[in-house]
């Protein structure tokens, strides 16, 4: 597409995520990032993302989510936005494209572990992408993406992916079918940072290594295999079986309520359930689309302060659903 005929306005829809698996090493030295090994999956709980030409950067929050959201440059959709302009500037040899102003529509649950913060960066950088005459390619994106979060790559591309690194190494995973899922939202959020303290000090990774941890506390964590293998089966059951997350134990230790959520699920016949990235929301896993629909009923009974949701993935990666010229 040429420049002249770019649209004034572009809205992009993009996905929340549970993780499947999330496997932590231990912190890195310098940076304090932690090495993952995890799975990645979208689900159909989607924010939409509205950016239109501007004199300046503007920012503002609508949707159910909307509540505590900073509508400033704090936020990473509103850094997304920044981060784009300089990289057309280097990367494209233009002159940096006009501001945008950003409408975020929050859907997905804020601050609760199915990194609706990043989908809405990712959402930028593809609608702002599109705006400005699609001058970079999606693996340019990519890494735009990456330097602004570790979440940020997966909600451009969605599906289901392992992610190594710090979470933004990204291979696609084959897997059969759909999961269906019911999501209980606590209604107060948990930040990553803490979370991912409160792991490192329950394991003793808090401290200077010792001769006896420091062989440990270079190890990157391996691949979960058995939840590959049994992606590829589509049985919840086997699925269930396997489903992994270290940040739950501090997430619990953070909000121990949230044992009582899980309890619940179990009760109402959940397959299973687990806190979903670094928490506090709940990902029930079900059999089916009708018994999510079940779960979520007997959850609102018997957890009526808790709000539950229902969703299905994998679901696609963020996608211009608009475009106004
Ligand atoms: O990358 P993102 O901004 O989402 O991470 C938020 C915080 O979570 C980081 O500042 C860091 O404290 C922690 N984190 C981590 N290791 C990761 C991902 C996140 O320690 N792999």
């Amino acid at each position: 597409m040429s420049r002249t005929d770019a649209p004034r306005a572009a809205t992009v829809r993009v996905p929340a995520k549970v993780n499947l698996a999330l496997r932590v090493g231990p912190p890195d030295p310098d940076s304090g990032y932690h090495p993952l090994a995890t799975v990645f999956h979208a689900v159909d709980l989607c924010d939409e993302v509205t950016v239109r030409r501007a004199r300046s950067t503007s920012l503002q929050v609508t949707g159910p989510f909307r509540e505590g959201v900073p509508a400033d440059p704090t936020n990473l959709a509103w850094r997304a936005a920044e981060l784009l302009r300089e990289n057309y500037a280097r990367t494209c040899g233009v002159r940096r494209p006009s501001p945008v102003a950003i409408t975020l529509e929050k859907n997905i649950p804020v601050a609760g572990g199915m990194a609706g913060g990043s989908a809405d960066a990712a959402g930028v950088l593809l609608a702002a992408n599109e705006l400005w005459g699609e001058e970079l390619t999606p693996l340019d994106l990519q890494d735009v993406a990456a330097e602004l979060g570790a979440d940020v790559p997966f909600g451009l591309m969605g599906g289901n992916a392992l992610g190594l690194g710090r979470g933004d190494e990204l291979s696609t995973v084959l897997s059969q079918g759909e999961l269906h899922w019911v999501f209980c939202v606590a209604t107060a959020g948990l930040r990553t940072p803490d979370v991912y303290r409160e792991l490192d000090r329950q394991l003793g990774w808090d401290g200077p290594p010792t001769p006896e941890t420091s062989a440990a506390r270079t190890a990157a964590p391996e691949p979960p295999q058995e939840l590959l293998q049994a992606l590829r089966t589509g049985d919840p059951h086997e699925i269930a079986r396997h489903l992994e997350n270290d940040l739950q134990a501090p997430a619990l230790a953070l909000q121990p309520g949230l044992q009582a959520t899980l309890d619940a699920g179990r009760e109402v016949g959940a397959v299973t359930g687990l806190v979903s990235g670094s928490g506090p929301t709940v990902a029930l896993l079900c059999e089916s689309r009708e018994h999510a629909i079940d779960v979520s009923v007997g959850m609102a009974a018997l957890r009526p302060e808790i709000q539950v949701f229902t969703a299905t993935g994998p679901a696609p990666g963020a996608r211009v659903v608009d475009t106004r010229h």
